[in-house]
């Protein structure tokens, strides 16, 4: 199977996938070398520190070689064509993961393919960021019943993340601008496992949550709009103000990297309640977990 959207995995096997992430961080040994002797592929259009270090040593740390690939050397579509690349690459590896620009690289690829391939972040998705920060939301409070407010743009990390938490029970409040919405189908995907609100007014979808989660107002590849973005967005930057708003244990999460000033100040991402490197380290129990799911 492949992880392109987070979508892929049912809920109850998003819910292994969390559990399995779990026992993995506390006990890493008892998972150590499981994969012997096997090769993932690593490929990257877009720069890269979390993804890139912690896949590479969550996969290590399983046996497995991995292989960095980077597209300068590659040339994906203008080289060689997807497909191509990918039924090349499955004759050596035994499951790709790639950082794309564009998603229909993704299922180009992976539809000529038979080994798994998982999306490490496209302009729709970044299904492995989310799993990642379930599992640092479960660590603090049962999953079903919380309340996550996503403030900020409707990105690759938002649609993922709507997603997930909605087939996790989490109910879903999102505050962005209009036309900066997540993708209309992560919204229907994810209203089919519960909740999910949509609004334009930070303040009423940051009030009383447990979780307040942004991201870039500019991802990469959008540099071009930074300026429109930086205006459209002009209210939504989440600072101590904002969180005030939510409950009293609420705690703070930001994918990173982050662009203070923008969509976050720096006190609130410093601040005692902001869990943003958990959730990084997290990214390489993550990923062990979804090798073993994938190649278990
Ligand atoms: N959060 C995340 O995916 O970070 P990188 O872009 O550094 O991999
Ligand atoms: N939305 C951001 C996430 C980076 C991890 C981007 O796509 O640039």
């Amino acid at each position: 199977m492949n992880l392109l959207s987070v979508g892929d995995l049912g809920p109850d096997q998003l819910a292994g996938v969390i559990d399995l992430a779990a026992r993995v961080k506390a006990d890493p040994g008892s998972v150590a070398d499981t994969l012997k002797g096997r090769s993932i592929g690593l490929f990257f259009m877009k720069q890269s520190v979390r993804t890139w270090v912690s896949c590479d040593v969550a996969a290590m740390e399983l046996g497995l070689h991995s292989v960095s690939i980077r597209n300068e050397e590659v040339g994906l579509g203008k080289r060689e064509p997807p497909e191509d690349v990918g039924r090349v690459l499955e004759r050596y590896l035994d499951l790709l993961a790639l950082r794309v620009f564009d998603h229909t690289d993704l299922t180009r690829l992976a539809g000529q393919v038979r080994i798994p391939v998982v999306n490490l972040l496209s302009d729709r998705e970044h299904p492995c960021q989310a799993i990642g920060d379930l599992q640092t939301i479960a660590e603090r409070r049962p999953l079903r019943g919380t309340v996550l407010t996503y403030v900020g743009d409707g990105n690759n990390v938002a649609n993922s993340l709507v997603l997930a938490a909605a087939m996790a029970g989490i109910e879903v409040r999102v505050a962005s601008p209009p036309g900066y919405e997540p993708m209309p189908e992560a919204l229907a995907m994810a209203a089919e496992h519960g909740p999910v609100s949509v609004t334009s007014d930070p303040r009423q979808a940051v009030a009383g949550a447990d979780v307040v989660y942004t991201d870039v107002w500019t991802s990469m590849g959008q540099e071009d709009e930074a300026l429109d973005r930086q205006r459209a967005f002009a209210g939504f930057q989440v600072d101590t103000e904002l969180f005030e708003l939510a409950s009293a244990d609420a705690f703070f999460m930001h994918c990173l990297p982050a662009h203070r000033g923008e969509e976050v100040t720096a006190d609130m991402l410093e601040h005692p309640r902001s869990v943003v490197f958990d959730q990084a380290e997290n990214r390489k129990h993550s990923f062990k977990a979804i090798l073993l799911h994938l190649l278990g």
